[in-house]
């Protein structure tokens, strides 16, 4: 075992990216996430949370140094890499490929090389903590797109990654699967990082909260250290309670505090 000094499940050193050389989206970003952690990042939409996500498992290079655990994401260790984290894209359908969500969950475990049996065993587990039991057999094309939001989850989970990191994991979901996946995220034995618009099941789930503001890390804090702050959150386009009174001013009643 290493010492606790090197406990840093994923680091990120003055990361620079831009899609287009005079625009650029990363300014110098660093982090550091800790093994086991649950750790959110917000930011306004646009601030690049998804770009950086992209580059935890080298489907994007920016300069700079990203790692997972003590290995460099680079063209050597990519292979490694892309097992050690696996990505939730917001998108299922980048995530979801084969005629059938059983074989999309398949796919990662018999890659792995596990032998159909217990590939198959996997699949049920995974699609039952995910709330698709009963699902192998269904057409991803036929599914709600809160059904194939967990099914592309599943696809993830079913390889049993180090590092999951999540991209808007509860988008489109009704509010009881939110609630599900809090818990599914919560009871999860790995690091998680979770890229959220929803800055409620975010700041309930996650242990520490970055927010991602021009191109960089504004502030790291506790959920509540980043609940207080709303002129930061007012900045990132993210304060809630501003919501709550907009509503409020509209005559929405929503009951006592
Ligand atoms: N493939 C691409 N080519 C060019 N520009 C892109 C590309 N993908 C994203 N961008 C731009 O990069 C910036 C960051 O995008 P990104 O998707 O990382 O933002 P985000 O923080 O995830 O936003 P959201 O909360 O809306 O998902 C945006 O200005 C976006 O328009
Ligand atoms: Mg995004």
């Amino acid at each position: 075992m290493s010492g606790t000094s090197r406990g840093a499940a994923v680091g990120i050193e003055d990361l620079v990216f831009g899609y287009e050389k005079d625009r650029p989206i990363l300014r110098g970003l660093s982090l550091e996430i800790e093994a086991g952690e649950r750790f959110g990042i917000l930011g306004p939409s646009g601030a690049g949370k998804s770009t950086l996500l992209l580059h935890l498992n080298g489907l994007l290079r920016g300069e700079g140094r990203v790692r997972i655990g003590d290995e460099p994401v680079g063209p050597a260790t990519l292979a490694s890499v892309r097992r050690r984290v696996g990505l939730v894209f917001e998108d299922p359908d980048d995530q979801l490929f084969t005629p059938t969500i059983g074989e999309d969950v398949a796919f990662g475990p018999l890659n792995l090389g596990l032998g159909r049996e217990e590939a198959g065993r996997r699949v049920r587990d995974v699609l039952e903590r995910v709330g698709l039991a009963g699902f192998e057999r269904r057409n991803p094309h036929r599914l709600s797109l809160g059904e194939r939001k967990r099914a592309a989850l599943a696809t993830v989970l079913s390889m049993a990654p180090e590092v999951v990191a999540f991209d808007e994991p509860f988008s489109n979901l009704h509010p009881a699967l939110v609630e599900r996946l809090m818990g599914l995220i919560a009871g999860l034995d790995a690091t998680v990082i979770l890229v959220s618009q929803q800055i409620l099941p975010a700041l309930a789930v996650c242990d520490r909260i970055a927010v991602l503001l021009d191109g960089r890390i504004a502030r790291t804090g506790t959920p509540a250290e980043i609940a207080a702050d709303r002129a930061l959150l007012s900045a990132a386009g993210l304060d809630i309670r501003s919501t709550l009174e907009a509503a409020r001013r509209r005559g929405v009643d929503l009951g006592p505090e």
